[in-house]
């Protein structure tokens, strides 16, 4: 698998700021840009799409809910699920992501799953066992949201090893203040890829990470 790059909008930008961003980034086979629903539709196809979030069950009589069929039709294909963010604001659960993943992978869009450092083991108890395969696994440390220094090496290979104990050979990303100062010392981890939110909402910014990898 390549090294994939997510950009992480959150719930940042207008239509207008989203559009200034498309005009000055130049799309690349290994970039993916997570976006809020009402801009999935801006995004010319040269780019790799991914939703934030999904609904945990299929299209019907969910008011608010944004399904993963209607993702699949707006050409989406990654969804981030279980983001620090929406257990911590959400309350969204393990269990809740869990149905969240279903859900994807029915409409064939991979789940980008981010874990937390603490209870990964249960975590993954309240996955499906025929979906863990199906996933990109993401650590994404709560503490290292928003900085500048990501987590030690250390941490990550130590929550890559256990996600192998479940998963052998998965693909593994890792987010958490990955900026174009630091990008160069999570390479030599053996990781799939990197999630990027602040360090990918100024376009500039976020194309000197790419140049970074290429
Ligand atoms: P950050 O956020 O790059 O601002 O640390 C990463 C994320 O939460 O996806």
């Amino acid at each position: 698998m390549t090294f994939l790059v997510i950009a992480n909008f959150k719930s940042n930008k207008t239509h207008s700021e989203v559009k200034d961003w498309i005009a000055t980034v130049k799309p690349k086979p290994n970039m993916v840009v997570a976006l809020s629903f009402p801009h999935l539709s801006l995004f010319p196809s040269t780019f790799s799409l991914a939703g934030q979030d999904v609904s945990p069950f299929p299209m019907g009589s969910y008011t608010g809910a944004v399904s993963a069929k209607q993702l699949e039709d707006l050409g989406v294909k990654y969804c981030i699920v279980g983001h620090s963010e929406r257990r911590r604001y959400f309350h969204e659960t393990s269990v809740d992501v869990a149905a969240k993943v279903r859900e994807l992978v029915g409409s064939g869009i991979t789940p980008i799953l981010c874990l937390e450092e603490k209870d990964i083991t249960t975590q993954f108890a309240a996955l499906d066992d025929e979906y863990f395969s199906k996933c990109i696994y993401c650590f994404e440390p709560s503490v290292d949201i928003g900085g500048t220094t990501t987590a030690s090496p250390e941490a990550i290979g130590a929550i890559k090893q256990k996600v192998e104990q479940f998963v052998p050979g998965v693909a593994f990303m890792y987010g958490g203040s990955v900026n174009a100062d630091n990008i160069e010392t999570l390479l030599p981890l053996g990781l799939s890829g990197v999630l990027v939110s602040t360090a990918c909402l100024d376009p500039v910014s976020f194309n000197s990470i790419l140049a970074k990898l290429s």
